[in-house]
């Protein structure tokens, strides 16, 4: 007979006080007369423990680590670069407690805490032995023996008359039963990092694998796809997206090389080609943070629209949008979505440098939009996503229009987007952006944090009413423009308040 404790590694500090618990013979009291059912003794891979011994056979050194060692893959799958599924089968022993099929259903919701729980493992199974009955399985890090139950969970099972009596069970791993973390923490060099974590575009993870890693980079994109369902693709960034149109440039690991991807982001669908756009699934929070800020009627200019991710909800709420990208593949994809999304009618779109549409297109419709003798309720919002590089564009808007300046609640309200690896993230956009529209924000703006992209390095995207004496070139000294409201001119040095939070 095997001793049933010795296989599920507690920690000695535990084993400790159940020693202390059990010496009182009132512990031991409710057991004694019970014998071990003999159909269960003799099941195939199940062995009956016995709980007289536990405590006087226990090592009294067991480790944590142990714990977890005992569903960790075999030791043998260490440092393996080509898949080889059939390495990980394992058997591990685990207590099992026989009950009638009957209560099955009423008993697991109350043995919730102490049922083993492994992926593709059923937690009740046929006993063998015996038609009428079946084996709960338990949790060996949980469950030492009948005294590992609770107070509740020892009520229930005297409700249920099933008696707490533990065996021991066989139970065959195989592949399927590991988590990805699981596998592989056993395959990469140990002490070294395994974090899995990927972005998810449609069907394809998106994967950005560190240097140590990469020897075993085609088993991790294949554990990604067998492990995650709906990912048939594992591709790993292999530049740091610093190219003119923000894709990754990218190694397909594992799985199909179809790089067309069809995503879901706040309702809306969009399709492209991930090897050729930027798409980043992380955007979704900012993508209605400021579409949210929008109502019906209001104009949103979309300077780096991309896939479309801004544009086309702004379009579903009816405003009017004007997008534009310069990759022709941004483009194309962008007039594919609003036709997906049936805002085609609603967007104008356009392929241009960034300095190009806010001179040509946003030029011209601003000039009509903002014309004072107009009666105009709605807002307008210029959105420029390209952190890094988008406060360069901002020097764009500097004396753009002519004609007397709008009233300042008209005026177009920026939202434009900067990476940031200073102390002071927000203080920096806030200065950065001054410089570059050659007057100060004051007040008159905020700094919104979107994420953490790096360590030391911010994605922030500061919002502000574009102020008129940027915006428009002074009127000449002309008697006729007396009534003009003054275009105060500020210098671009100007101090900022200090400790600006970010909000
Ligand atoms: C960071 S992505 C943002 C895309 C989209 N707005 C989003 O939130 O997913 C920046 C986009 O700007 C485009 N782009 C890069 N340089 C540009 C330029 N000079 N003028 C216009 N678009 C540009 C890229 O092709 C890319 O689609």
């Amino acid at each position: 007979m095997r001793v049933f404790l010795r296989r599920f590694g507690f920690s000695g500090r535990l084993l400790k006080a159940e020693s202390r618990k059990l010496t009182g013979s009132e512990s031991l009291g409710w057991l004694a007369g019970t014998s071990w059912p003999q159909q269960l003794r003799e099941a195939p891979g199940i062995v009956l423990s016995d709980p007289r011994q536990r405590f006087c056979t226990m090592p009294e050194m067991e480790t944590t680590e142990k714990d977890s060692e005992l569903f960790a893959p075999p030791p043998e799958v260490r440092g393996m670069t080509n898949l080889d599924r059939s390495a990980f089968k394992k058997t591990v022993a685990v207590p099992v407690l026989k009950v009638k099929k009957e209560i099955v259903n009423r008993l697991m919701r109350a043995l919730k805490r102490v049922a083993l729980q492994r992926p593709g493992v059923k937690r009740v199974i046929e006993d063998p032995a015996d038609g009428e009955s079946r084996l709960v399985l338990l949790d060996p890090r949980k469950v030492l023996g009948h005294d590992s139950f609770e107070k509740a969970e020892l009520s229930v099972l005297k409700q249920l008359n099933v008696h707490p009596q533990i065996a021991e069970y066989n139970l065959e791993l195989t592949y399927e039963n590991f988590k990805s973390e699981e596998i592989l923490r056993a395959v990469l060099p140990e002490g070294q990092d395994v974090t899995s974590s990927f972005s998810r575009v449609g069907h394809i993870a998106h994967l950005n694998l560190r240097d140590h890693q990469l020897p075993f980079k085609h088993l991790i994109g294949q554990v990604m796809i067998d492990k995650n369902p709906g990912i048939t693709s594992a591709v790993n960034k292999i530049n740091n997206i610093d190219n003119t149109y923000r894709n990754f440039q990218m190694e397909v690991l594992s799985g199909e090389e179809n790089m067309m991807a069809k995503v879901r982001e706040n309702n809306y669908t969009y399709e492209f080609d991930f090897s050729k756009v930027y798409w980043n699934p992380r955007l979704s929070t900012e993508h209605s943070r400021i579409t949210d800020l929008l109502h019906p009627g209001d104009v949103l200019f979309d300077v780096f629209a991309g896939v479309g991710p801004f544009a086309i909800p702004a379009a579903k709420k009816n405003c009017t949008v004007f997008a534009n990208d310069l990759n022709p593949e941004s483009h194309k994809w962008l007039l594919h979505n609003c036709k997906l999304n049936k805002v085609d009618h609603k967007v104008k779109i356009f392929n241009l440098d960034g300095k190009d549409f806010l001179q040509g297109p946003v030029r011209a419709e601003l000039m009509q939009q903002l014309e004072p003798a107009t009666e105009r309720k709605h807002a307008v919002h210029i959105v420029m996503n390209l952190p890094a590089r988008a406060i360069e564009f901002l020097s764009a808007f500097r004396l753009l229009l002519d004609g007397r300046p709008c009233s300042r609640e008209l005026l177009p309200v920026v939202h434009c987007y900067s990476f940031s690896r200073e102390a002071r993230p927000a203080e920096d956009v806030r200065r950065r952006a001054a410089a570059a529209l050659g007057s100060s924000l004051e007040a008159a703006s905020s700094v919104h944090l979107v994420r953490n992209v790096a360590p030391n390095k911010e994605m922030l995207c500061i919002s502000f009413r574009l102020p008129a004496a940027v915006l428009y070139r002074p009127r000449a000294a002309n008697p006729e423009n007396q009534d003009d409201p003054p275009v105060k001119r500020r210098r671009t040095d100007e101090a900022f308040p200090e400790g600006a939070a970010l909000s």
